[in-house]
């Protein structure tokens, strides 16, 4: 699958979408062939491609606002035609290669702080700020779907081995431990990911606790099955996850082969509270994870603001219309 690159729409027209991703994004690609096929110029670029192969020209107006361009050698943005950007899962800045480890850090921020005038462009929708993205961490998403009324796993956070035995008695003794940030860890060269796993009670005080800080959840002994809700500004889109064997019962991604979905719906007072949370943590879009017990409580274990959902089958279709529904609007002003 080559990535949906905007070729096809040509000059005349000034992309009024941005799209900022990573060049193999499948999750893109369906939503691009989707704009393509209505005929909506965009403009997909990866934040890697600056400053070598994009350029920036903002220039600050007398009204105080920002004109110009971002662009690269076929294609760009002006910024005053602006109305939706798609900031998906860019990767960071690529520099030239004689640049030194200090130089490189300078740039850096010297390029993170002038994208920020992308931020500042009046009449634009983003799906989501890269802010809203980065303060969506697990301990502010978890503590605002509790506020939003959703049931999360009793969570501990902490860096004292002292402090897992009691948590865990009060969990029944079942407890998992999943990291706080990006599951991918690369170790002398070998890339490989960190699943959720089950804590034994013989871990619970392991020194090594202490070396930094952990997550730990009461785990969910009585799984039925699992949920995966996109959300589109407001508009849910909520896919069964059915793992047959034990394999995949604790973390579904462990044997993804195995997976079957199945479109779905969600209990009205789930659907309220997954509102009030996008609304609380200031996204359009997000995946969330939910896992079903046998009693049917619906348990939020994780919220994706650039959650992928090109591989579920069921809900791709009707993903892939309401995000490009939402980016061919763009803001209404
Ligand atoms: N408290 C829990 N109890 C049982 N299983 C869990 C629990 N939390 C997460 N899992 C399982 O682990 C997998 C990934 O969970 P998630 O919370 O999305 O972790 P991550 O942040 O690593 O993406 C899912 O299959 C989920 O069902
Ligand atoms: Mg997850």
């Amino acid at each position: 699958m080559t990535p949906a690159t905007g070729q096809s729409t040509r000059g005349e027209v000034s992309p009024r979408v941005l799209v900022v991703t990573y060049a193999l994004d499948p999750t893109a690609d369906y939503v691009l062939r989707e704009l393509n096929t209505r005929q909506v110029p965009f403009w997909r670029t990866d934040l890697a491609d600056f400053p070598t192969r994009s350029t920036l020209h903002a220039e600050l107006r007398p009204d105080g606002q920002w004109a110009g361009t971002w662009q690269s050698e076929t294609r760009g943005v002006d910024l005053s035609e602006l109305r939706a950007v798609w900031w998906r899962k860019p990767t960071t800045f690529e520099f030239p290669d004689i640049m030194s480890g200090p130089e490189r850090r300078f740039a850096v921020t010297q390029a993170k702080q002038a994208m920020t005038v992308l931020g500042s462009l009046p009449g634009v929708l983003w799906v989501n700020r890269p802010q809203a993205n980065a303060d969506c961490t697990k301990p502010v998403q978890l503590a605002a779907a509790v506020e939003s009324g959703l049931h999360v796993p009793a969570t501990l956070i902490t860096n004292d081995p002292a402090a897992v035995a009691s948590f865990a008695q009060r969990c029944g003794g079942r407890i998992v431990t999943k990291v706080l940030g990006g599951i991918v860890h690369t170790e002398d060269g070998k890339r490989g990911q960190l699943y959720t796993r089950r804590v034994p009670p013989e871990q619970f005080d392991d020194p090594r606790i202490a070396l930094t800080a952990h997550l730990f959840q009461r785990e969910i002994t009585d799984k039925a099955y699992e949920i995966r809700v996109a959300v589109v500004d407001g508009q849910l889109f909520p896919a069964a996850i059915h793992a047959p064997d034990a394999a995949a019962r604790l973390d579904w991604r462990q044997d993804s082969r195995s997976l079957t979905y199945q479109p779905t719906t969600l209990p009205g007072h789930i659907e309220d509270g997954i509102r009030e949370m996008m609304r609380r943590l200031s996204l359009v879009y997000a995946a969330l994870d939910f896992i079903v017990d046998r009693k049917g409580a619906h348990h939020l274990v994780d919220v994706n603001p650039g959650g992928q959902w090109a591989w579920i089958e069921p809900t791709r279709d009707a993903l892939t219309h309401a995000i490009a529904d939402l980016l061919q609007k763009g803001q209404t002003v």
